[in-house]
């Protein structure tokens, strides 16, 4: 797969795309939305393909939407185009997503960073929500995705002040699962990718879709979700596989059936 704001490498059964417009800080205009969005749906339907990390530059992840694509945009082109509603479909990829994330993750790139799974990130990392010192708000989900990621007094602070917080506060406040040496960042999630690529397919689409149900459904309704999910995991052959495995002291031969 070739593309102009993107470098995509096959590693085994993990996807490495890396954001590639070091001359803006990796700001997302329409053709990096348009090729993720490409990039994204081959991945989905490519069995080949079991999970995918996305990344950017050491000095920035993504510094936002792109400001000078969009600062001419009037009200009625926003609304009638409905901006940027193309950055919805990522969060409805099925497949595991980590980002890894080095230097700038501000705006746009705050929330790309949050569509994914979860966050590994280098010490060098930075997130904020600086859209408000540009006259505006967060328009892909920081308003929501942050409350629920760090609770809303942060969130808050972050959206109301435009401020940036560093790798160690972002895990402290629950944004970030890792925390790495920057020079270990690529490596870490790559392994975690390879770790999950190597478990069994089913189980893992359905875990990362359960998570995923706990931000829409009440808890009885979620708890039921997961309980189904569970119970239906029996009908495969890799729960048979790893059950077999771990009583017999070997490791499992998953066969993703
Ligand atoms: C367009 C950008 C950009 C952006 C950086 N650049 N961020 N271009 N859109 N979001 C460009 C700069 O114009 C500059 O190009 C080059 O990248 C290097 O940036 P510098 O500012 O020279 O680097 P530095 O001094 O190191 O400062 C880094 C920075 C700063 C602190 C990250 O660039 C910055 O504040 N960027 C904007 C961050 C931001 O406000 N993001 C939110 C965007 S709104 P030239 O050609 O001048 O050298 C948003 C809305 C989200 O994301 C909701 C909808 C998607």
């Amino acid at each position: 797969m070739t593309f102009e704001t993107l470098i995509v490498e096959i590693r085994g059964a993990v996807a490495l795309v890396t954001l590639n417009r070091p001359q803006a800080l990796n700001a997302l205009n329409s053709v990096v939305m348009r090729e993720l969005s490409e990039a994204f749906k081959t991945f989905d339907t490519d069995p080949a393909v079991r999970a995918v990390v996305l990344t950017g530059s050491e000095k920035a992840f993504a510094a936002g939407a792109d400001i000078k694509e969009m600062q001419h945009v009037e009200f009625a082109e926003a609304y009638s185009s409905d901006f940027l509603a193309g950055w919805a479909e990522l969060p409805n990829f099925r497949k595991p997503l980590i980002a890894a994330v080095s230097g700038f993750a501000l705006g746009g790139g705050c929330e790309l960073a949050m569509m994914c799974d979860f966050i590994i990130a280098s010490k060098t990392a930075r997130f904020g929500q600086p859209e408000i010192t540009l006259g505006i708000i967060p328009g892909m989900g920081g308003t929501q995705r942050l409350v629920r990621a760090i609770g809303k007094a942060k969130a808050m602070d972050l959206c109301l002040t435009g401020r940036m917080m560093d790798a160690e506060e972002a895990e402290r406040s629950g944004l970030v699962a890792r925390v790495v040496e920057p020079g270990k960042l690529i490596d870490e999630a790559l392994a975690a990718a390879e770790r999950i690529a190597g478990l069994s397919g089913p189980s893992v689409l359905m875990a990362k879709e359960a998570v995923n149900r706990a931000f829409e459904l009440t808890l009885a309704e979620g708890l039921r979700f997961e309980r189904r999910l569970f119970q239906a995991l029996f009908a495969t052959e890799d729960q048979k596989e790893g059950m077999a495995a771990f009583v017999e002291k070997r490791p499992p031969a998953f066969k993703n059936r």
